[in-house]
């Protein structure tokens, strides 16, 4: 299993670190398979899989079943799991129980929480517990409400300052990587080379550590969302509805089960 020194050593050797999201155990068997680094079992599954309009609908339960999936499908891969909304914000006890039933009962490899002001304490107390964090900074989901939607982070001079102090304090406080979500390229790339720890961008650009890709997004299967910035690699909702519209037709139309596929 890939771990967090090989990615610090991968930050070094400037090899882009690849990872996409994962809820279930047939993607993180396939995603392993494809040879992704790692899979991040993201709090977005409250939105691809569950239907909630945002992240905040993700709880400590949902995110320990999916992540259990996710480990039971790729016993070998780093998997990195999502803190739900406040669960970090109601001192350090309580979030390090969740973050060890992430780690104890899902399987997780790491971590990950967004932010850093007012959980500084907690960030410490989750690394000091001897368990990888990851960062998040930049469009942060779980205060999408706080942000007014979901926009790009870091347009003026002050957010661009206020986020990059943001990232040398995560490293400060002991986390192995931060996600930079939709901040300016030209901020991404300044926060990479000024951390030792890797970062990975999603809509920042090309001059982060790595990337990340909402799996959902990557693979077309939302004709109502499509990210500027996420590349679509398969016309997936479209194949997949084809797909079931050919079986529906196949049964209606009496062609399946063909004579050799009648086991009994
Ligand atoms: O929950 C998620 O999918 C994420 C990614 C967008 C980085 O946090």
């Amino acid at each position: 299993m890939k771990g967090i020194l090989d990615f610090a050593r991968y930050k070094r050797e400037r090899r882009p670190i690849t990872m996409v999201t994962s809820y279930d155990a047939w993607s993180a068997r396939i995603a392993a398979e494809a040879g992704i680094d790692c899979v991040l079992v993201g709090d977005s599954v409250a939105m691809t899989v569950h239907g909630f309009e945002d992240t905040l609908h993700a709880t400590t339960e949902m995110m320990v079943a999916h992540t259990a999936a996710v480990r039971r499908g790729a016993s070998k891969l780093f998997v990195v799991a999502d803190m739900p909304f406040l669960t970090y914000r109601k001192g350090i006890a309580h979030a390090v129980d969740v973050a060890g039933e992430l780690m104890r009962a899902g399987g997780a490899s790491a971590v990950k929480l967004e932010g850093v002001r007012g959980h500084e304490d907690v960030i410490e107390a989750i690394v000091g517990s001897g368990i990888p964090v990851m960062g998040h900074l930049g469009l942060t989901p779980q205060s999408v409400h706080q942000l007014g939607g979901y926009r790009v982070q870091g347009r003026s001079s002050e957010e661009a300052q206020r986020i990059f102090d943001e990232a040398r304090a995560l490293e400060r406080l002991g986390c192995f990587a931060i996600v930079l979500e939709c901040v300016p390229e030209q901020l991404a790339a300044e926060i990479t080379e000024a951390l030792a720890i890797p970062t990975i961008g999603i809509g920042s650009g090309g001059g982060t550590s790595g990337q990340v890709l909402v799996l959902h997004d990557l693979l077309g299967l939302n004709p109502d969302f499509r990210p500027r910035f996420a590349r679509k690699y398969l016309d997936g909702y479209e194949t997949i509805r084809d797909a079931l519209a050919r079986y529906v037709e196949d049964v209606r139309g009496a062609r399946f089960p063909a004579r050799e596929e009648i086991l009994c």
